[in-house]
């Protein structure tokens, strides 16, 4: 199966619109399952419309495998019917006066399928995405659910080289989206199709990619594996964008903050070369309390707080600490026994802190020195 590559692809829509999407580098592999994630309007649409072909790009060049599919500068395009590609939108379109069951094999109608061959491949998606028991209903007689896994069964039964997917789980209730994610992982490791998806659902991205392509403002921000982008961010956007509740940044250099002056001698104590360095991330997650200053471990980034909140979350805590004004968040799994007014020391490793420069770009300097086991 082809690889799919993006090769200096931009997209404007009109004479007076920034581009929707940037200078694009993007490699998808044979059998990934590709994210792509973003805030609304960052040009994840946009991007998946030219892999498919629906629409033309402003620069550069798709190419599937060695074949080019869009090319500005050799006036190449290949259109979507011609690219071998499923798709699934947000709003997909049953056929009403169809049969779920005429619905899911209406592809391989087109195709010219042989009866049996069909019958048999129908029956087989039909009963993966669980909805053999509705193949005589119409349409109107499912809920919206349902009628999202016909649209997914439709476009598996024809078994495309490459699936398009936007934000094809946005109408399901939250029992039904992570069921379907699950289901879309099986199908995944089962078919091997190269799965591009587009999410702006940072969990959802985490929980189903094998490789996220991070984007803001029609620019990509970052490309890797969920821990590549989760321990690794490649700047303060990406940072920000994924985990949940967001990781902590705490200014460098703000004369305000007790935190921010901890942070940047902690940091200029122990590395000189340190110093553009413009502010710091920690992870929810890596901040740990102490009853006492004593119980800090040694060499750790540490400082006294109080306790200003305390959000149980249903089997885990978000406790809010505050020190001159600024706040850490931290998670805990464990019943905190602290109470809110509490004074408490917290704590984290060195190799816990994202340490970024002026503009908010990962200070790579910080990860050889912070965290020397963990590098690429
Ligand atoms: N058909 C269009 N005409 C003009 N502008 C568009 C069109 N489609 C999208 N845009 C603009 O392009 C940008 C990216 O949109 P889109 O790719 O839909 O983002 P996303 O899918 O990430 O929410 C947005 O600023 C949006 O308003
Ligand atoms: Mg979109």
């Amino acid at each position: 199966m082809p690889k799919i590559n993006l090769r200096g692809v931009e997209k404007n829509y009109g004479a007076n619109a920034a581009n929707a999407v940037a200078d694009l580098d993007l490699e998808i592999g044979d059998g990934e399952f590709m994210c792509l994630l973003g805030p609304s309007g960052c040009g994840k649409t946009t991007t998946l419309r030219m892999i498919a072909g629906l629409e033309h790009l402003t620069a550069g060049e798709i190419r599937v495998g060695p074949r080019v599919v869009d090319s500005v500068v050799e006036g190449v395009f290949v259109p979507p019917e011609k690219r071998e590609m499923g798709l699934v939108f947000q709003s997909y379109a049953l056929w009403p006066h169809l049969t779920i069951e005429r619905n899911t094999d209406f592809g391989l109608r087109l195709r010219n399928m042989p009866k049996a061959e069909r019958e048999q491949r129908v029956d087989k998606v039909m009963k993966t995405l669980g909805i053999e028991k509705y193949r005589d209903r119409y349409p109107s007689q499912l809920s919206g659910g349902q009628q999202q896994r016909v649209a997914l069964a439709r476009m598996l039964a024809v078994n495309p080289e490459v699936l398009l997917l936007d934000e094809p789980l946005s109408n399901l209730d939250a029992a039904l989206r992570l069921e379907m994610r699950a289901e879309l992982k099986r199908l995944h490791n089962e078919f091997k199709t190269t799965i591009v998806f587009v999410t702006h659902d940072q969990w959802e991205a985490m929980t189903l990619a094998t490789t996220i392509a991070v984007m803001s403002e029609g620019q990509l921000q970052q490309v890797g594996t969920p821990n590549d982008i989760y321990d690794r961010p490649a700047n303060r956007f990406v940072a920000q964008f994924v985990g949940n509740p967001p990781i902590n940044i705490v200014e460098l250099g703000n004369a305000k903050s007790e935190i921010s002056a901890r942070a940047g001698a902690f940091l200029g104590e122990r590395y000189a070369e340190l110093r553009e360095a413009g502010s710091i991330g920690i992870r929810p997650e890596s901040i740990r309390l102490a009853s006492e200053a004593a119980e800090v471990p040694e060499g750790a980034f540490s400082g006294q707080a109080e306790v200003t909140g305390i959000l149980p979350t249903g089997g885990s805590w978000i406790i809010e600490l505050t020190r001159a004004g600024e706040k850490l968040f931290m998670t805990t799994h464990q019943s905190p026994e602290i109470e809110v007014g509490e004074a408490v020391a917290y704590w984290a490793k060195p190799k816990a802190l994202h340490v970024f420069d002026t503009k908010g770009d990962r200070l790579e300097a910080a990860d050889r020195l912070l965290r020397p086991g963990k590098m690429h």
